[in-house]
């Protein structure tokens, strides 16, 4: 028997002040769309910008469903725009921020697991590691070097041969 360990270091910002400023301009990006979202069902509004490796930003919002499930979130919504506008292009940063109606924004959120395994492909599609900021509208901010990292053991088209 053997026993392993996974872990991942990430860094922990007390406020926007404390980034680089390509870092505090695509976090504050990702929170001005937060507005675009359309949200009529979760009140919880989602806002997330990428840099691109080509240089180029580009932003995307949750848009809802009466049909819950037909609803997408904001990342699959970026992931999409991204690889229509320039398909293939790797993601060097993506920023993520919420507004909540029903709450306040204080604190970083992380994706969902589906979404967790759209950035996983990505990544692997494009051969580069996207760093994720993750931070609301005000508090702590996190970064982490690659958003796979959020999903361990994934399962990945390599299995499907
Ligand atoms: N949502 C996102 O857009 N991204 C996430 O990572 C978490 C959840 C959206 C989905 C839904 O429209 C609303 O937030 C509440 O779950």
């Amino acid at each position: 028997m053997q026993k392993k360990e996974h872990t991942f270091i990430y860094e922990i910002y007390d406020s926007v002040e404390e980034l680089n400023q390509q870092d505090a301009q695509l976090l504050n990006m990702a929170k001005a769309v937060t507005k675009d979202a359309y949200a009529p069902y979760s009140h919880f509004h989602v806002g997330a910008a990428a840099l691109l490796q080509n240089g180029k930003t580009v932003t995307g919002t949750n848009q809802e469903n009466a049909s819950f499930p037909a609803g997408i979130c904001a990342e699959r919504t970026l992931l999409s725009t991204a690889s229509s506008l320039y398909p293939g292009m790797p993601i060097e940063t993506l920023a993520i921020s919420y507004d909540n109606d029903n709450g306040p924004s204080d604190h970083p959120i992380a994706p969902c697991g589906i979404c967790r395994q759209s950035l996983q492909e990505f990544e692997q599609r494009t051969a580069r590691p996207i760093r994720l900021i993750m931070g609301g509208l005000q508090g702590k901010i996190y970064i982490l070097p690659q958003t796979s990292l959020l999903l361990p053991f994934a399962f990945t088209g390599n299995e499907l041969g």
